[in-house]
């Protein structure tokens, strides 16, 4: 075993803090079950009234024929301040938001993470528009599949859509696994499946789940991915939950052959079992498969900030620049995704929202959110250092945006998708 690389001592001091933060994942409870009891106000439903909205039609002029996009990337752009059109939802009107993210009400005092706009150099992302994506969805399932990142992005989603249904129409919930989000009207749901790995591991019930003794089970998928047939769109990520140490137990095959793996071969094995079962399960007629790029963390300041020695709390805006790429972000995972992408015999869209994502230290949940299924005391949120999460976002926040992107490549589709 070679000593751990000063970079790979990076990905160990993620460990502890991690470790905290992920735990109990599965036991973040509905931020409104709290709120209700405290205060039994109606809730208000945003409107998406301001400015013209563009609906599927008139983005058919986005032809099949041409380039993606006519040519446009949409994740090179910048941010933009747009306070009228941001947040896309308000925080206290989503009464599916879990406590983790829900910095607003933990008490953040600053707000002005929520009024980003992502704008592609090349284009302009179409407006979201809620009908339109549920007349899309009519019918279908739409399940993210993944960790407690992917979670927020499910939230997320749920919050964009669900301001448009009125009461009663609407309903999330759990059946661990999984959550999910029915709109009764459309006949469609919005599904999140707890998935850390993708494959198999000892951490997938979302309740009882080691993180010192992780184990994963390279080649096996089916104990998932028997809940995943069928589905219409499918989104993936995993990546936080390799990336505690440079190595990893994994077992192939039986489970008692346990050995140490380099993280790298790990995640290549692993991807490799999900291409198998992608390529002998899913129609790419009528099935659609995307990939979550890695999420960015903003845990050491000195990579934006020379010679501080802090991490992403108290950073109140983005970081500008055409480019920002912070160590938390692994090449060699990004290469293997990319490798393992092109190898496959069906399309599978990555969305590529690492660069985008990397400039925003400004919108994690830093000690605005809870552990352990509790927010954090005034003490502990006194001590940031220790204590701030610069992993997970905050809602309304970054994770929108990746929905935004995720609804335009749907838009794109949509008449060979229906
Ligand atoms: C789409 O096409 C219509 C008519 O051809 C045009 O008026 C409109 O500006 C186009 N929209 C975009 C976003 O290119
Ligand atoms: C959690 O899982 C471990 C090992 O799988 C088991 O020994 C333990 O009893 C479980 N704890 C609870 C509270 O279910
Ligand atoms: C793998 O498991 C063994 C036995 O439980 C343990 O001693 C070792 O520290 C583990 N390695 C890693 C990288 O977690
Ligand atoms: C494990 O990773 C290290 C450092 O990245 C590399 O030098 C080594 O060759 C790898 N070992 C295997 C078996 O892939
Ligand atoms: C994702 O984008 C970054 C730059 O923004 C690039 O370095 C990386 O190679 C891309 N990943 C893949 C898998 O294409
Ligand atoms: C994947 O998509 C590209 C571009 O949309 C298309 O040219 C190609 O035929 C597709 N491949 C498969 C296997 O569907």
């Amino acid at each position: 075993m070679t000593p751990p690389s000063s970079s790979d001592r990076r990905i160990l001091s993620l460990f502890p803090f991690v470790l905290a933060s992920l735990l109990f994942i599965g036991t973040s409870r509905l931020a409104i079950e709290n709120s209700r009891a405290i205060n039994g106000r109606r809730r208000s439903y945003p409107t998406y009234s301001k400015g013209r909205i563009t609906n599927a039609r008139s983005l058919t002029n986005f032809s099949r024929d041409e380039p993606l996009f006519n040519g446009c990337d949409v994740f090179d752009g910048r941010w933009v301040l747009d306070d009228v059109s941001r947040p896309l939802y308000k925080e206290e009107s989503c009464p599916y938001l879990t406590k983790q993210v829900t910095c607003q009400r933990n008490g953040r005092p600053d707000s002005l993470y929520q009024k980003w706009r992502w704008e592609p150099y090349a284009c302009e992302l179409p407006r979201f528009d809620a009908l339109t994506l549920l007349e899309m969805l009519r019918g279908k399932r739409l399940m993210f599949v993944g960790d407690s990142i992917q979670r927020t992005q499910w939230e997320s989603m749920v919050c964009l859509l669900q301001s448009v249904i009125p009461d009663g129409k609407k309903s999330v919930h759990r059946n661990p696994p999984m959550k999910i989000f029915r709109a009764e009207d459309y006949d469609a749901s919005i599904e999140f499946y707890w998935a850390p790995f993708i494959v198999q591991s000892n951490s997938d019930n979302t309740r009882n789940h080691t993180v010192h003794k992780r184990l994963v089970k390279l080649d096996s998928i089916s104990k998932h991915s028997d809940r995943w047939k069928g589905v219409d769109v499918m989104v993936f990520d995993s990546y936080v939950w390799w990336m505690y140490k440079p190595i990893i137990n994994a077992t192939t095959g039986r489970l008692h052959n346990v050995q140490e793996y380099n993280v790298t071969t790990a995640y290549r094995l692993a991807l490799k079992t999900w291409a198998n079962w992608l390529e002998s399960n899913i129609n790419p007629t009528t099935q659609k498969v995307f990939f979550m790029s890695m999420s960015p963390t903003h845990l050491w300041s000195w990579e934006w900030k020379t010679g501080s020695d802090e991490n992403c709390f108290n950073e109140f805006y983005p970081i500008w620049g055409s480019s920002y790429w912070g160590t938390g972000s692994n090449r060699d995972i990004m290469g293997i995704l990319r490798d393992a992408l092109k190898e496959l015999k069906i399309n599978v869209t990555l969305l590529n929202i690492t660069q985008l994502s990397e400039f925003r230290k400004d919108a994690h949940t830093s000690v605005y959110t809870e552990r352990r299924g509790k927010l954090l005391t005034k003490e502990q949120k006194s001590d940031p250092k220790n204590y701030a999460d610069c992993i997970h976002w905050c809602l309304p926040g970054v994770p929108d945006t990746w929905n935004e992107i995720l609804y335009a490549f749907l838009l794109y589709d949509y008449p060979q998708f229906s």
